[in-house]
């Protein structure tokens, strides 16, 4: 079923009907507060007043065609830093490096993305960079290698259901990088991703175990991305256990799901952020969600049967 789904992301031919359909729009909104900036902000504003808690903030789109749609992306994200910061709030962005011009220039994507960092920096904020499907993991990590270099104000995401992520982070974790840990999102074969959940889950936790060593660069941080309740648990017991400094790690789970372990996290003053995506382009990232839960399409159905 997941394999299904996640062809489905990749068909123009489904992305044009689904995206016209209402009952798909509809299943949408349960993910996403709306497809411009500014209700993406007002859901910012007031998930961040309601929970006192932290956000990242997407503009939905990946592997542009020219390179002028780069820089206007970017344009739009240099916006948002300023607005963010004119609205006092406390919400940071996320990025895809093939929707700042990764498959049209490598040194273009890097002056795209250098140009939000250095802006985000003067924000006090900080850039989040996606990781997208394997084949982007070297280009993604050496620009984020470059960016690193110039500034601490920027942090990657790596995925723990790839063979090469333990490698990777050996090569992160001196330089004290801030990264972003995931199960992964993408349809991979099995040379390069294990194929059972439980691999991928025990991978997870030991990755992410690797962050509480005491004798890391002071600057590393740990973004835990997940809404699997047990690894939660699991890696809040270690970090507890081994006094790890809650001002270096966080959680961060996407809008609209698993509210309840959100809830529990916020009550128990844990660090939390929610990522909120927006934008017109949002039929791939939905079919990925699709994809992370079969009783998502069942979800669908209904709002199709609703009509
Ligand atoms: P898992 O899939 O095991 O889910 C655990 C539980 O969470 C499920 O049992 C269910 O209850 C709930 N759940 C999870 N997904 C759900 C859904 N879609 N709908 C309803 N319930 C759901 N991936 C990537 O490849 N590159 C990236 O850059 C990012 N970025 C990113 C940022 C942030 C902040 C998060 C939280 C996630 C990502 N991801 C990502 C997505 C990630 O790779 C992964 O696909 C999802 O987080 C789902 O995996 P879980 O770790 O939540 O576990």
């Amino acid at each position: 079923m997941r394999r299904l789904i996640l062809a489905g992301a990749e068909s123009a031919w489904l992305r044009q009907r689904a995206m016209r359909a209402p009952f798909v729009r509809h299943a949408v909104s349960r993910f996403m507060p709306g497809e411009t900036m500014e209700e993406a902000l007002e859901a910012a504003r007031e998930i961040g007043a309601r929970q006192g808690i932290g956000m990242l903030l997407t503009h939905l789109g990946e592997n542009l065609a020219s390179l002028s749609e780069a820089e206007a992306v970017t344009a739009h994200y240099l916006d948002l830093i300023d607005r963010v910061q004119a609205a006092g709030l406390d919400a940071q962005p996320s990025v895809k490096l093939t929707q700042l011009g990764l498959d049209l220039g490598s040194a273009e994507c890097f002056r795209n993305v250098l140009a939000l960092v250095e802006r985000a920096e003067s924000a006090g904020s900080m850039v989040w960079i996606d990781m997208e499907s394997s084949p982007y993991v070297d280009p993604t990590l050496d620009i984020f290698r470059r960016l690193r270099e110039r500034s601490p104000r920027v942090g990657v995401c790596l995925q723990a259901y790839l063979r090469r992520t333990a490698s990777d982070l050996d090569a992160l974790l001196p330089i004290g990088a801030a990264v972003r840990l995931v199960k992964g999102a993408y349809r991979e074969p099995p040379s390069v991703a294990f194929p059972r959940k439980a691999d991928v889950d025990e991978q997870y936790y030991q990755l992410a175990r690797r962050f509480f060593d005491p004798a890391l660069p002071p600057e590393t941080f740990l973004g835990i991305g997940t809404h699997d309740e047990r690894l939660v648990e699991r890696i809040r017991t270690t970090a507890a256990a081994g006094g790890a400094d809650r001002s270096r790690y966080e959680h961060e789970m996407l809008y609209g799901i698993q509210r309840p372990l959100q809830e529990k996290l916020v009550r128990a003053r844990v660090p939390l952020r929610v990522l909120i995506s927006y934008g017109e382009f949002w039929f791939p990232w939905f079919m990925r969600r699709l994809a992370e839960r079969p009783a998502n399409v069942v979800f669908v159905a209904r709002s199709l049967l609703r009509g």
